[in-house]
């Protein structure tokens, strides 16, 4: 997998700073006010520093913004990166900062003069994760950074804070990697070797095989997968780092492609459906978190790992399936498939474990794209208490969420002539009436959240943290509602 670049944290050396080769990067903050380090770099670039902070480009950078001073004379770097970051400013500003960096590193080293940053590790983090480069399939020698060093007072009290941001990243980008990788590749085989092995981790992972699905009756999970030559699978995994109580449920849709099945999707952008595990990727990177950090919770994940096939054998409109639950579905569309591949794992769930709370994550619906665009997951839930933890633990982590209204009158949509229920319910409020779907099995006594990540799990463009790809949406906010609601 892609490892997050090593990060070395060193007590301030201020006579090293005019030959470190590389990209040397220095902090000015609010009024132009420098540090020791920075007044070393402004006096050997003789007054840059000074110039640039008393210069109206300056003052228009916001928070964690920078410039780059390029082949300076007085310094031996081909760079020196200047952060606009105060001590005041939070731990978005701080993370902004630290991708600013990790967006630039250079082969030949990067030296961070951070003795006056007030949140170094948050600094840290955010280069890492935005150092983050998916290059598996490209054969030209990759560009790896040099050497990454942190000059902070008390490296070794940083560097321990820095550890747990050092295992959440590693989870990131182990969701990324799920993410954008293509079809061919991942195929539900390959995701669940990737996720048992995580055994060395301290997790506890099963496999269970379409013989085991047959057996438990999981026919809408089963039904999705049986045009396709890769096996349906559902990987379980546990983390039992807590006590006697029960756990948080994770239940991911992990459909490694979706052609949209014999309701084939129109040719433009299918390519994309390579990232319709996405649910089922940030269950993974939660889990691998957890265990990185030795997480003092209970948690178990669970993924429907299944491809999504037209075939002589595909299920075909109109067919009626039989959910573990046991209640009929009608399929009147073979592409609202995540919602079947979803029943069965959330009802394997709560009856195999009685978890204390369950929340589902799937790319779901173009229609919350529609609803929402690519800032803001869709939220949904039958739990205000539960729902709102979850929102501030997003809100703090700074990932988009929306809480999504539900409602009777959507649910009656799903009414069929001959079956329990139809597995769509028409264009209008389509992310709505799909959490509705699921919510049918939920049981009334289980608090639930059903995170809608159509929009979120992949962009085209570059964000904050992330290059253009998978972003790993939401292992930030559920790593943290863990840490703050769940540990003993
Ligand atoms: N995987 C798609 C949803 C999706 C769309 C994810 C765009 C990411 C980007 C899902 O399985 C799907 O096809 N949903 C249908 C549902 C419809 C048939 C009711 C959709 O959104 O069109
Ligand atoms: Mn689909
Ligand atoms: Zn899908």
């Amino acid at each position: 997998m892609t490892t997050p670049v090593s990060i070395r944290f060193a007590e301030p050396e201020l006579d090293g700073i005019a030959a470190a080769t590389g990209r040397v990067v220095v902090f000015v903050g609010a009024e132009g006010k420098m540090g020791p380090a920075a007044r070393r770099v402004d006096k050997l670039t003789r007054g840059a520093l000074k110039r640039l902070a008393e210069a109206d480009a300056f003052a228009a950078m916001k928070p964690g913004d920078s410039v780059d001073l390029a082949w300076p004379s007085g310094v031996a770097a081909e760079s020196v990166q200047v952060i606009r970051l105060d001590r005041r400013d939070d731990v978005a500003a701080a993370r902004k900062a630290g991708a600013a960096i990790g967006r630039a590193l250079s082969p030949l080293g990067t030296l961070v003069l951070a003795d006056t940053v007030a949140r170094a590790a948050e600094v840290s983090f955010g280069l890492a994760m935005r150092a983050y480069d998916f290059n598996a399939h490209k054969t030209a020698e990759p560009k790896v950074p040099g050497e990454v060093v942190l000059m902070v007072n008390g490296p070794e009290a940083v560097a321990a804070e820095a550890a747990p941001l050092a295992a959440l990243a590693e989870g990131v980008f182990f969701t990324r990697d799920l993410v954008n990788e293509p079809a061919n590749i991942l195929t539900t085989d390959d995701f669940a070797a990737r996720l048992a092995a995580m055994h060395e981790l301290g997790l506890e992972v099963e496999i269970l095989e379409e013989a085991d699905l047959a057996e438990l009756g999981m026919g809408a999970l089963l039904g999705v997968g049986q045009g396709s030559e890769s096996p349906s699978k559902v990987v379980v995994m546990q983390w039992n780092g807590g006590g006697e109580e029960p756990p948080l449920a994770l239940v991911g849709k992990g459909v490694v492609f979706d052609t949209g099945g014999i309701s084939i999707k129109p040719a433009a952008g299918m390519e994309q459906m390579t990232m319709d595990m996405g649910g089922a990727g940030t269950v993974a990177g939660v889990m691998r978190t957890l265990a990185l950090r030795g997480a003092k919770a209970n948690v178990v994940g669970l993924v429907g790992l299944v491809e999504n096939m037209p075939d002589g054998r595909a299920q075909r409109p109109g067919d009626v399936v039989r959910s573990m639950k046991g209640d009929t579905i009608e399929v009147i569309n073979t592409d609202a498939e995540g919602r079947l591949v979803l029943a069965d794992v959330i009802w394997y769930a709560q009856e195999r474990f009685q978890p204390s709370g369950l929340i589902d994550l799937a790319t779901l619906t173009g229609a919350i794209i529609v609803a929402l665009g690519h800032e803001h997951t869709g939220v949904f839930s039958n739990d205000d208490g539960f729902c709102n933890a979850f929102l501030s633990a997003a809100k703090a982590e700074d990932e988009g969420a929306w809480r999504m209204p539900m409602a009777d009158a959507h649910d009656a949509k799903l009414k069929s002539r001959i079956a329990d229920m139809m597995n769509v319910g028409g264009r209008e409020g389509g992310s709505i009436t799909a959490a509705h779907f699921i919510k049918r099995f939920v049981k009334d006594e289980t608090p639930w959240i059903h995170l809608d990540i159509a929009g979120t799990a992949l962009l085209k463009t570059d964000s904050t943290l992330a290059p253009k790809g998978a972003t790993g949406w939401g292992v930030l906010a559920l790593n943290r509602l863990i840490r703050d609601n769940y540990e003993v």
